[in-house]
Order: structure tokens, then C-alpha cells, then sequence
């Protein structure tokens, strides 16, 4: 996979450079470049923002240093339209189905928007080039698009063939299957008056798969119930369906 990210802080994706998306980038897994949205202005002062029409607060992002941006990097393979990614708060909401998605693309394109954002002409214009996806990474409001971009780039990545190490660890966490993750434990076994659960120390495999499976139930109507909203629970056991 190929992924470009444009921003006016290309120092803020440096740990990109780091962990398993560093490896995977050493590893040929995965090309990531990070471009510096100033170096596609031709001003002096290589300036990124101006005022917005209608008036308000804050500062609008120009269309052209970006045009010039996109331009440069959707220079692809013909026919296939790279898929731009606008992280925002007005996007749709970014989750694991969505990174499975992205992560069969062979092209991401993210751009970091700063200030109130950018020039809504970008986005109409860039639909002739990519696929355009505003992106949210949760009802709250970031600064800028960068820290968004840290956490798909991971998110996706880490689904790309090779660089989980055990791919066995991708289809038992959190909303691989719609579920939150059962809790896990590990040596010593008695620890500050807080025991391991009984059952992990029994060496019933059959038995350990049924609890895991209940906890996960468990937590998922304890912290997020939204998540069980339209689950089919007719093929559940009778003490799955109990923590519903
Ligand atoms: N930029 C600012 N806030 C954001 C959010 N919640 N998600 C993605 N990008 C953003």
C-alpha cells in the first residue's frame, strides 16, 4: 500500500517512523511519504490561510496550495483513483470495518486539515481525481487533522498483510467481530488479594472459549450497548444471551 499525508506539520507524523508502522515502512510493507503543504505555495510568506467569506471566526485553508498538493501526489498508476481521506468532525465516523476497508486500497491519500478547515472547492474538485472521504475520528474536536491521521494510519496499517507478526491476535481483539474483547490476565496468578478467574487456570479449552465469549457479552452490554443494537442474539447460548 502506498499512503500519502499533507500537512502544514509534517514533524507531527514523525511517529509514523516508529513500532510496527516504522517496520512495515523499513520492510517494503508499506510506502508512506509526508509532504509539507507550504512547499506547494508560491508566496513569499508561503501562506496556507485567508479569511473566510461570509466573515466568522478563525482562518480558512486556500484551495490552490492544496490543488497544487493533490495534483502532485495523485500522479498514480492510470485508472485507479486514489481514495482521499479528509479527517474532520463532520465526517463519517471512522471504526474497524472502515479500517478493513481502507486497508484493501492501494492508494490513501490523507489531507491534514488546520484553522476552520478547508476551502469546501477543494473537496468538489478533488472528486475528479480520487474517491473523497471525509473521515471522523469521534464527536469531539481536534486542532487539526494530524493526530486523526496517526491513529487510521495505525489502525489501517496494522491490517496489512505481514506486519501484525501473529495474525491470529487481529480476529480475537476488540470489534474484529463486532464485540469488545474478553479481559486477560497473566503470571502471577494470586496478586494483591485479586485472583486470576478459576476457569483460565482449569485447562478446559471448551470451557475457557465459553467464558471468554460471555465476558465479551458481558462487557459489550455493560460499556457499550450501542454496539449490541440490531445483533442477532436467536443463535446465542442461553447464558450468552443472559448478559444481553
Ligand atoms: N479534525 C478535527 N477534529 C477531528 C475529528 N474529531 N476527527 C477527525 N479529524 C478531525
Amino acid at each position: 500500500m502506498r499512503i500519502d499525508v499533507v500537512s502544514i506539520f509534517p514533524e507531527y507524523l514523525a511517529p509514523l517512523e516508529l513500532s510496527l508502522i516504522g517496520k512495515a515502512r523499513q520492510d517494503g510493507l508499506l510506502e508512506l511519504n509526508v509532504h509539507d503543504l507550504r512547499s506547494f505555495t508560491t508566496d513569499k510568506h508561503r501562506t496556507v490561510d485567508d479569511t473566510p467569506y461570509g466573515g466568522g471566526a478563525g482562518m480558512v485553508m486556500k484551495p490552490e496550495p492544496w490543488a497544487q498538493a493533490l495534483e502532485s501526489v495523485s500522479r498514480t498508476r492510470e485508472g485507479s483513483k486514489p481514495v482521499l481521506i479528509v479527517p474532520s468532525p463532520a465526517g463519517e465516523r471512522f471504526n474497524q470495518a472502515l479500517a478493513y476497508e481502507l486497508a484493501e486500497e492501494e492508494h490513501l491519500v490523507f489531507a491534514c486539515g488546520r484553522y476552520e478547515g478547508i476551502d469546501e472547492r477543494v473537496i468538489d474538485w478533488a472528486q475528479d481525481h480520487f474517491t473523497v472521504r471525509p473521515v471522523s475520528l469521534g464527536d469531539y474536536v481536534l486542532n487539526g487533522g494530524e493526530v486523526a491521521v496517526l491513529a487510521m494510519v495505525e489502525a489501517i496499517g496494522r491490517l496489512l498483510p505481514g506486519v501484525v507478526g501473529n495474525p491470529e491476535s487481529l480476529v480475537e481483539e476488540s470489534h474484529s467481530d463486532g464485540l469488545l474483547e474478553y479481559p486477560v490476565y497473566t503470571k502471577p496468578s494470586a496478586w494483591r488479594d485479586h485472583d486470576v478467574p478459576a476457569i483460565l487456570l482449569s485447562g478446559n479449552h471448551g470451557k475457557i472459549a465459553q467464558w471468554r465469549r460471555h465476558e465479551q457479552f458481558r462487557r459489550t452490554a455493560e460499556r457499550r450497548p450501542d454496539l449490541l443494537e440490531g445483533f442477532d442474539a436467536g443463535g446465542l447460548s442461553r447464558a450468552d444471551r443472559n448478559a444481553l
